[in-house]
């Protein structure tokens, strides 16, 4: 087979995609402000709509031409989550309407969100840093049309609760950095780079990023379950 084609809306500055297109897929991102640092193709463009229009026979316009919808295997969504936390506020809550239209696509999806948005998702799958090695926890839930595993928490192998570090602060090599808005203040961006195994981004990407090891793990497993549907 060869490299399947994977929408990524809400795209950010391309931590999920880095991890899929790692596990073997070409990756085109969709997100509503400007991305300069998204290492792949990108359509600046609101997902929701986006979504709408192609279902609709749309062809996705792309710098060199266009792609129907016909051309992806699969599609993730990282919709916003400040209208999940817990701190509340005034924020659009997405995850209904986005896995409405995905649902629609017929295509396998991934939608994920932050712990706090437990309620508003179906049988999710938590992943975690520590699982991968990382020296960040950042549990993340993924919620999938098809089988997904998750390997353990690991949290034993990390050292130091985020919420206890403060800067100053030179993190001993296996303890946890706090990549979160606000917590990384005083901590280099090398740091967390590192921790959260991303070259490319600011802090002020890093913070909303996934790690790419997740959706690495993701889309390996997304590709045994294509190639069984392309035989079935
Ligand atoms: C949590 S971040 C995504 C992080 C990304 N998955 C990663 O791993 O790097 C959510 C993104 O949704 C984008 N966004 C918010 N509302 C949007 C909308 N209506 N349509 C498209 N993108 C939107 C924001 O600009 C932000 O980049």
């Amino acid at each position: 087979m060869s490299r399947p084609q994977l929408l990524d809306l809400f795209s950010g500055a391309g931590g999920a995609a880095v991890g899929y297109h790692r596990a073997g897929f070409d990756v085109v991102g969709v997100d509503i402000a400007p991305q300069p640092r998204y290492p792949f193709e990108f359509v600046r463009a609101d997902a929701l709509e986006f979504l709408a229009a192609w279902q609709h026979g749309e062809r996705l316009p792309m710098p060199g031409g266009g792609l129907w919808r016909e051309d992806f295997a699969a599609i993730h969504a990282s919709p916003p989550c400040p209208g999940y936390s817990v701190q509340g506020g005034d924020h659009p809550l997405l995850i209904e309407p986005v896995r409405e239209l995905l649902e629609q696509s017929g295509l396998p999806y991934v939608i994920e969100n932050i712990p706090d948005a437990r309620k508003a998702m179906r049988a999710p799958t938590t992943l975690c840093g520590s699982s991968f090695g990382l020296r960040v926890r950042r549990h993340r839930l993924f919620e999938t049309n098809w089988p997904l595993m998750a390997p353990p928490c690991a949290h034993g192998l990390q050292r130091s609760n985020p919420h206890r570090m403060r800067a100053p602060y030179t993190p001993p090599a296996n303890a946890i950095v706090p990549v979160y808005g606000g917590g990384q203040v005083g901590f280099p961006v090398a740091v967390c780079r590192d921790a959260m195994g991303i070259d490319w981004m600011t802090t002020d990407e890093l913070k909303d990023a996934i790690p790419p090891a997740y959706t690495e793990l993701i889309g390996a497993q997304l590709l045994v379950h294509l190639r069984a549907r392309q035989t079935a």
